[in-house]
């Protein structure tokens, strides 16, 4: 029986730290150089080099003050603040690169879906069809207010407005211009014909909107369309829209019933189990040897913050750490925040978890304890994740960067190579077409398109 073949995507964010908090004051790392395009190009060509599927960029509009109340332990630390906008580095890295695909995350909150539609369509055009979009929909309250609103929007009401303003995106990108309708004919000075491009237009609750999409047709139209919400109203969302879903847990047995509850929520959606692919937050050490690698983790621990990783998680999941005792139990609350970060450590854990029991796993600055070891040791962990998780593959966090990423494409990739876990090179076409075949568009399954003219 032929082997299921793993995505991989290099997990990164335009920053200086990113999720493995306080590495940037590593000697090695490069991080600091996020400002540089020569940073990112060089990360997307070693990327490409392992035949990676692509760079998934993530975002956070706002910063982190929850934890003591301030957002002094994140500047302080460099924790996702400043940020830079995910969206610009990616032309050059395109440029650089032929097959690599690139995930991006944006924010429906904040921005119409009028200018998104044009911004993705110019990056689908310039990437010749390689971006995919990770929609989200924001959890901090200090977003809503340096974007003039008293506060964040409730919980499921943020993904009820992303509903419509995917709605509006699939008509710009699906039904707004024609195929054909580009003529380009200059024998007749007619670039394009007005009887195959419309205004689409739109009147719901959250949102209304008339015209004609800027952008012409672009390869893949609607971008792949990528997904990191796990409370059930976000599987719900992801199983309507997504078509890869993003997710953290901390272990193959915790990640299967999320896997299983998103692929039966798409196939009532009448989609097929296949038409999702789950991504596993996960980091890797490796070394040519096992001593290696556990040297390689005691070298980096010792840059690792504890301190910005609970400032990161208290924004993640609305609970401010610092009023925690290291053995008082954290509260079953509920929060509008990131629901599914915060369900992990209290009502769906076996037994109350403790600030101690936390920050002991965060060995590298982060909440995800890394996966350790030689080459063969990686890939037999990875090797888990897929047959007990039943995930499709993985988002790679960086560590020391790019000496992670690095590391990881000349040691780990040629072993899962070897044991045909990973593709030996890219097939053909458009993100989409080679993740899943097909023309590149979205299949007639899928909501968008309904919206097809
Ligand atoms: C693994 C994972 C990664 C995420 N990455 C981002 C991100 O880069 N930017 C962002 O604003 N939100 C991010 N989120 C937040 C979600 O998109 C969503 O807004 C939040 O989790 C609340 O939804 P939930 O309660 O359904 O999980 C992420 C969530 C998860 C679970």
């Amino acid at each position: 029986m032929q082997q299921k073949q793993m995505q991989i995507y290099a997990f990164d964010m335009n920053c200086v730290g990113h999720i493995n908090h306080g590495l940037w004051t590593h000697p090695r790392d490069r991080s600091l150089h996020y400002t540089d395009l020569d940073y990112w190009v060089d990360l997307a060509r070693t990327a490409e080099r392992g035949k990676l599927d692509g760079i998934f960029l993530a975002d956070i509009v706002g910063v982190y003050d929850v934890y003591k109340g301030s957002p002094g332990p994140v500047i302080e630390a460099g924790a996702q603040i400043p940020v830079n906008d995910p969206l610009m580095p990616i032309s050059a890295m395109a440029y650089a690169t032929q097959n690599l695909g690139f995930g991006v995350t944006v924010n429906t909150t904040y921005e119409p879906p009028f200018l998104l539609a044009r911004r993705m369509s110019t990056l689908d055009h310039l990437t010749k069809g390689r971006i995919g979009w990770n929609i989200v929909t924001g959890y901090l309250d200090s977003a809503a207010r340096a974007m003039g609103f008293e506060q964040l929007p409730e919980h499921d009401q943020r993904y009820d407005a992303a509903e419509e303003y995917l709605e509006i995106l699939y008509k710009l990108w699906e039904a707004s211009w024609d195929d054909g309708a580009v003529v380009c004919d200059k024998s007749r000075a007619v670039f394009a014909d007005p009887s195959k491009v419309r205004a689409v237009s739109h009147a719901g609750k959250y949102y209304r909107m008339e015209g004609i999409h800027l952008s012409q047709p672009s390869p893949q139209r609607t971008p792949l369309l990528f997904q990191a919400g796990a409370s059930a109203r976000g599987q719900d969302f992801a199983a309507r829209h997504a078509e890869c879903v993003f997710i953290a847990t901390p272990s193959p047995q915790a990640a299967k019933p999320t896997v299983d509850v998103l692929r039966r929520k798409a196939e009532l959606n009448g989609r097929g189990a296949e038409a999702l692919r789950v991504l596993s937050l996960v980091t890797v050490v490796v070394g040519r040897t096992e001593k290696e690698a556990q040297g390689k983790l005691e070298d980096y621990r010792r840059h690792a913050s504890v301190e910005a990783s609970l400032a990161h998680y208290s924004a993640s999941t609305g609970v401010d750490f610092s009023k925690y005792g290291p053995d008082d139990p954290i509260e079953q609350t509920s929060t509008n925040a990131n629901q599914s970060a915060l369900a992990a450590i209290t009502k769906e854990a076996s037994r109350p978890v403790t600030l101690r029991q936390i920050t002991d796993q965060m060995v590298l600055g982060s909440r995800m304890k890394p996966i350790v070891g030689s080459p063969e040791q990686v890939a037999d962990r990875l090797a888990e994740w897929v047959s007990q998780g039943g995930v499709d593959g993985f988002n790679l966090a960086r560590t020391v960067a790019p000496e992670s990423l690095r590391d990881f494409v000349d040691l780990v990739v040629p072993v899962l190579q070897e044991r045909g876990l990973f593709k030996a090179d890219y097939a053909e076409g458009p993100l989409r077409q080679k993740l899943f075949g097909g023309s590149g568009r979205l299949p007639s399954s899928h909501p968008a398109a309904a919206f097809r003219t």
